[in-house]
């Protein structure tokens, strides 16, 4: 079979940290940086959109599938190129946000509102010329103090992407056991100061349940010491947010459920691009394209090369990041890594030749 070179040309470099300040703060004001990954001018800015164009737009008029709409920037990009979009979205709000695009181009635009990890189920028989995931949250969740997500603003503690569905981020601080809280707070979060503060939380709802977004804040805040040396760039609390927020949505599992799903629902030349944020998220992106592409999935894969079949094509070697100055403008693109597999015209019985490595941009 012949593999088409994905000629895609995105600068890659360090993201620069970027600090931002200003907004409302439940804490003392000054005390902590403050940045969360809104971008300049609020909103919701799509990352990586030059090269998920350029992954996705290879031809006119393609049925393509955006498993993570959020507001919608990818998606009205991609219909703005004469594309036909089915979206999904957990969230209720987003719900909303679909029915604007809805009137604005008609047929061409479809929503279902859903967890992805339901896929198959949510888009049936139908297959795609490209499917696209953002993982995590979009800045709407940050900026709605409602929905728990931030400890820039005072809310319940809820974190849940569906508010209809599961338990809340309290509900879990609430019962979780030492290991779900470490798994939470160090693996998901990967926060250094991990055992401090889950030792707190455990002390702390003997007496008083942990009900707001400031109360977590005020309790990250109180034993996270500041270390000697230059101020942090992050809010103390921000790595303990995040890691709850994973846990409470179970973000890693889910992704690993879409995926095989997602490639199931592509086309022959179809392609599956997927931005993370997380190393974890990336991990499990890229070990799923390294299966699919027959290659080993990492250091200690040592199956023989003939156990692998070579069902796609790695098209992303390394993965895509975000230019100093995408980053400079929109910080939450700083950790975003993108990824593009490809599912061939033909079944390819042989297996990966370790000689003729995937194509890169
Ligand atoms: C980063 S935002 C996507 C932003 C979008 N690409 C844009 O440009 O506006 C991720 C979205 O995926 C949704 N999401 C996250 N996990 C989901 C899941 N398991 N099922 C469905 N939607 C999910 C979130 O609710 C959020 O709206």
């Amino acid at each position: 079979m012949v593999w088409m070179p994905f000629q895609m040309l995105v600068g890659c470099s360090s993201p620069a940290p970027v600090e931002r300040g200003g907004r409302r703060s439940p804490h003392p004001v000054g005390r902590w940086p403050v940045r969360e990954d809104a971008p300049i001018g609020g909103g919701h800015v799509p990352v990586l959109l030059d090269a998920v164009l350029e992954a996705l737009d290879t031809a006119p008029e393609r049925r393509l599938l955006d498993g993570t709409f959020g507001g919608g920037g990818h998606t009205r990009a991609l219909l703005d190129r004469g594309h036909h979009v089915l979206a999904i979205d957990c969230d209720p709000d987003a719900e909303a946000r679909a029915a604007a695009l809805q009137t604005a181009y008609g047929a061409r635009f479809r929503f279902r509102a859903g967890n992805f990890t339901d896929l198959a189920e949510l888009v049936g028989d139908e297959r795609f010329d490209g499917i696209l995931f953002d993982f995590g949250l979009s800045s709407f969740h940050y900026d709605t103090a409602e929905r728990g997500f931030s400890f820039r603003h005072d809310g319940p503690l809820d974190m849940r992407l569906d508010p209809r569905r599961g338990r809340t981020a309290a509900e879990f601080l609430a019962n979780a056991s030492h290991g779900e809280l470490a798994q939470a707070i160090r693996i998901f979060g990967e926060e250094p100061q991990w055992r401090r503060i889950v030792e707190a939380i455990l002390e702390t709802r003997e007496s008083v349940p942990l009900r707001r977004t400031v109360d977590l804040t005020r309790l990250v805040e109180g034993v996270v010491s500041r270390r000697p040396g230059p101020p942090l760039k992050i809010h103390p609390a921000t790595r303990t947010f995040q890691g709850i927020r994973i846990a409470v949505n179970e973000e890693l599992q889910v992704i690993e459920a879409v995926l095989p799903q997602a490639f199931a629902a592509l086309r022959p030349g179809g392609r599956l691009a997927a931005i993370s944020f997380h190393s974890l998220e990336d991990r499990l992106v890229k070990r799923f394209f390294r299966r699919m592409a027959g290659q080993p999935e990492h250091d200690r894969d040592a199956r023989p090369q003939q156990e692998r079949v070579c069902q796609a094509r790695v098209l992303t070697r390394r993965p895509i990041e975000a230019t100093d100055a995408e980053v400079f403008a929109n910080p939450r693109s700083r950790s975003a890594k993108l990824r593009v597999l490809e599912k061939p015209y033909a079944t390819q019985t042989e297996n990966h030749d370790p000689s003729h490595p995937p194509s890169r941009f």
